[in-house]
Parts: structure tokens; sequence; C-alpha cells
């Protein structure tokens, strides 16, 4: 999967992008993630990607121009292009896994009040939010989102089962995970783990993550 990253911090990525899974991935060839300046596009000599709001009131707004510009040479007939704002639709497990079908995400981090209305109209196909609060930027919206979309695609996580018992699929929360030692500070881990029954470990997981999920996310158990 390939995922193309315009913002006007290119290299805010390098960190999140080269570690970890990710970067893991990336070399593997699971996935291509290439950093695109904005002001690449931009006309003039300045390189001015930013103006002042119509209308007035504070902040900056990001030119249409330069963005089409970019949107355009990165775009082919497989692309989708995400722009990543508050006003977007809430990213969650559903989401990301849909996304994960794609062959190429153009993603769009929006900087200061956002990018000119026109371009949203023009270029982008779907509005993505990662939660409702603002960031000053889209980048960490956008190494967010590639990381949850990631663990969808085939490959990227050590086996393909890896992400099947993730929270929230199945509308519930993750069962709790124990390891060495068998004995820490005086607890204990549950006897049945220990037993070997892979029937028995199954009933048990479901059983504690359906508890866990009463407990700590009602809202998420429809009766
Ligand atoms: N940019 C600023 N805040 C954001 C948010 N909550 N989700 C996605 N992009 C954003």
């Amino acid at each position: 999967m390939k995922f193309d990253l315009l913002s006007l911090f290119p290299n805010y990525f390098q960190g999140p992008l080269s570690q970890s899974m990710i970067a893991r991935a990336i070399k593997n060839g699971h996935l291509e993630i290439n950093c695109v300046d904005i002001r690449d596009y931009c006309q003039d000599k300045h390189k001015k990607a930013d103006d002042r709001p119509y209308g007035g009131g504070p902040g900056m707004v990001m030119m249409a121009e330069p963005i089409s510009k970019a949107v355009r040479d990165k775009k082919t007939k497989k692309s989708r292009v995400v722009y990543l704002s508050p006003q977007g639709k809430p990213l969650d497990q559903k989401l990301a896994k849909e996304l994960s079908k794609e062959e190429h995400l153009i993603l769009l981090c929006g900087h200061y009040e956002g990018v000119d209305e026109r371009v949203i109209e023009s270029e982008v196909d779907l509005e993505v939010s990662i939660g409702d609060y603002v960031l000053t930027n889209g980048c960490l919206a956008a190494c967010v989102l590639i990381d949850v979309v990631a663990r969808f695609v085939p490959g990227v996580l050590g086996h393909d089962q890896s992400s099947a018992n993730d929270s929230f699929e199945n509308k519930r929360l993750d069962c709790p995970h124990y390891t060495r030692p068998q004995s820490f500070e005086g607890k204990e881990v549950p006897e049945v783990l220990l037993s070997g029954h892979h029937e028995k470990i199954e009933e048990w997981r479901q059983k504690v993550a359906f508890l866990q999920t009463q407990q700590k996310r009602p809202d998420l158990i429809k009766y």
C-alpha cells in the first residue's frame, strides 16, 4: 500500500516512520510512504503557502493552488485523497479497515486555521478526524491514520491473525495479557492461562473481555 503525505513539514514524519513495525513494513515492501513538501508547488520565490483569511480573524489559511498542484501531481486513477481535519469523519477500526483496502492514499495535512475550502471541494474524497480535539496541525493525525490502517495491510503485523482480537473488533475491548514471571509482586497469572487447555483459555478470554468492556466502556455494548 502506498501513501503520499502532503504537508508543510515533511521532516515531521521521520521519527514515527523510522521506528518499529512501520519501519519494518516499509523495509519489507508492504508499505511505501513518501513525504511531499507542499512548498515545492508554490509559485513565488518565497514559497508562500498560506495567507490571511477573507473576512478577517486570527491565523492563516493554506492557499488552494499549491495544494491542488501537489495533489494533482501525485494522483492516479487508483488514489483516494484524505484530508485530516477536526471536521472529518471520526477514525475508528471500521474506517481504518476500509481504507486499508485502497492501493494509494494521499493524505493532506492542514496547518494553521486549515486549508482553503475550495481545494477540499475539488480535490478531497474524504475528510477524517482522529478525535474531538484540535491539534496544531494534521501531521500527527496522518501518523495515527497510517499506523491504524497499516495494521490491516496483509503482512504488516507478524501474522495476519494479529488484528482479529484487537480492542474494538467485535465491539468489545481486548482481554488482559500476561507474560513471565508467573508471580510479580505477589500478583499471580490467572490459573487458566497456565492450564494449556486452549478451549478453556479462549472461553476465559472472551468472558474477561466482555466484563472489562462492561466496566470500562459500557457504551460499546449494545443490549
Ligand atoms: N487536525 C487538527 N486537529 C485534527 C484532528 N482532531 N483530527 C485530524 N486532523 C486534525
